[in-house]
C-alpha cells in the first residue's frame, strides 16, 4: 500500500506506555504483581468519583455537555480563576496537544528539558515543528539559564515540567520569575503541575502565580494522579482566556465524556482522599529512602511521588529481574538513564514488597 505520510510524522518514535498490569502478568506467567512504573495511585480511584460515575451511566445515551460547563465553573471557583481561563482536556496529554497544534507552525520550535515528559516532543513532532531539547543538570533539575540560551527567532512554545518527570526536581519561583523577565514576550511558557499536589518545597514555583503576569503562561493540571483516575482521562489547562478562546476553536467538540465530567466534579469535593493520598506517599517515600539507605542504594531526593534509583547495572536487566519477583518497576534506558530505574510510591506492603525484591535482584541480602 502506498501511504502517503510527511516525514516528520514517519519520524515520530511512539510513545511507550508502562504495560498494563494484566498484560504484564499474562506474558511472565505471575500474578499478584505490584506495579510502581506509572506513576498511578495506589489507592485507587476517589470513591466520590466512584459514586458520581455510576449515577450517570443511566445517562450514557446523551452526548456530554461539550462546554464541561459544571465541572470548568468548580474548578474556577475552587483554584480562584475565572472559567474562561479553563480548557478541559481528555487527560491533559490532550491539552498538551492542542497547545503545539494552536502555537506551532512547521518549522518553528518548541523548548523543553531532556529527559522530561515524552509527549511534548511527540505532539511537537507531529505538526512539523522541532523539539529543542534542553539537557537537565548536574542536580538533575531543570536548566532554566541553558534554556534561555537555545532560544531561536521561531521558538514559539517552552515546556516545562514542574516536578519533572522523571527526576522528581522542582523549579523554584525565584528561577521562573527571571526565567519570564528574560524570555521573548511572545513565547508562552507551559508549566505541567500534574504531580504539584505531592510537592513539600515551599520554594516551588506555582504556574497560576503568573496567569496575569502579562505574557502567555500555562498551568497543566490532571485528575489522574492525586484523584485516582488515570484511566478517567480527564486534565486541564489554565491560561489566558484569549488562548482558551483559541484552544476551545481546535478541541474535539466532546473531548471530556459525561463520565468524565461527572467523576473529576465528584472528585474535587473529595478532600479526604486526595489529603489521603499525599500522607501515603509522603510516608510511603520516608519508608522508602531509608530502607534504600539501609541497603546501600543511591536514590535522587523528589518533590513527587515517584524517584529515580541508581542500580549501578543495566536497568533493562534490573526491569526483568524485578518481573520475576513480581514488581513492575520502569527502566529509565530510553529516556537516557541505562543505570536507573524509576518507580512511585506505591501501598507500605507494596513498598516492603518491591524493597525485598531490589535485595534480591541486587543480590543486597
Ligand atoms: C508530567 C506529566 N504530564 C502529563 C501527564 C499526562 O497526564 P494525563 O493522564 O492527564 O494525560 C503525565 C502522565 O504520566 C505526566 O507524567
Amino acid at each position: 500500500m502506498t501511504l502517503s505520510i510527511p516525514d516528520y510524522i514517519r519520524a515520530i518514535e511512539p510513545y511507550k506506555p508502562g504495560k498494563p498490569l494484566e498484560e504484564l502478568e499474562r506474558e511472565c506467567g505471575i500474578h499478584d504483581s505490584v506495579k510502581l512504573a506509572s506513576n498511578e495511585n495506589p489507592l485507587g480511584p476517589s470513591p466520590k468519583a466512584i459514586e458520581a460515575i455510576r449515577e450517570h451511566l443511566a445517562k450514557l445515551h446523551r452526548y456530554p455537555d461539550g462546554g464541561g460547563f459544571a465541572l470548568t465553573a468548580k474548578l474556577a471557583e475552587k483554584i480562584g480563576v475565572s472559567a474562561n481561563t479553563i480548557v478541559l482536556g481528555n487527560g491533559s496529554d490532550d491539552v498538551i496537544g492542542m497547545l503545539s497544534r494552536a502555537l506551532l507552525c512547521p518549522g518553528d520550535d518548541a523548548l523543553m528539558p531532556q529527559p522530561s515528559f515524552l509527549m511534548y516532543a511527540i505532539t511537537v513532532r507531529s505538526v512539523g515543528a522541532l523539539p529543542l531539547f534542553v539537557p537537565l543538570n548536574d542536580a538533575l533539575a531543570v536548566d532554566l539559564e541553558a534554556m534561555l540560551g537555545r532560544v531561536t527567532a521561531r521558538t514559539r512554545l517552552v515546556f516545562l515540567c514542574n516536578p519533572n518527570n522523571p527526576t522528581g526536581t522542582v523549579v523554584s519561583t525565584k528561577a521562573l520569575e527571571a526565567f519570564l523577565r528574560d524570555l521573548p514576550p511572545a513565547i508562552t511558557v507551559v508549566l505541567d503541575e500534574a504531580y504539584i499536589e505531592f510537592v513539600r518545597d515551599p520554594a516551588c514555583a506555582m504556574g497560576l502565580k503568573f496567569l496575569d503576569c502579562g505574557r502567555p503562561v500555562v498551568t497543566l493540571r490532571t485528575f489522574s494522579k492525586t484523584y485516582g483516575l488515570a484511566g478517567l482521562r480527564v486534565g486541564y489547562g489554565i491560561m489566558p482566556p484569549e488562548l482558551a478562546a483559541i484552544l476551545h476553536r481546535i478541541r474535539q467538540p466532546f473531548n471530556a465524556s459525561s463520565l468524565a465530567q461527572a467523576g473529576a466534579a465528584a472528585a474535587l469535593d473529595d478532600e479526604a482522599f486526595l489529603q489521603r493520598t499525599i500522607r501515603l506517599v509522603h510516608t510511603g517515600l520516608d519508608y522508602l529512602f531509608e530502607q534504600l539507605d539501609r541497603l546501600g542504594v543511591r536514590y535522587f531526593p523528589t518533590q513527587s511521588n515517584f524517584f529515580l534509583i541508581d542500580v549501578q547495572t543495566d536497568a533493562d536487566v534490573v526491569f526483568e529481574q524485578m518481573l520475576t519477583q513480581g514488581v513492575i518497576v520502569r527502566s529509565m534506558r530510553s529516556y537516557g538513564y541505562p543505570h536507573y530505574i524509576r518507580i512511585n510510591v506505591g501501598l507500605p506492603a507494596e513498598n516492603e514488597r518491591f524493597v525485598t525484591a531490589l535485595g534480591r535482584v541486587l543480590k543486597l541480602t
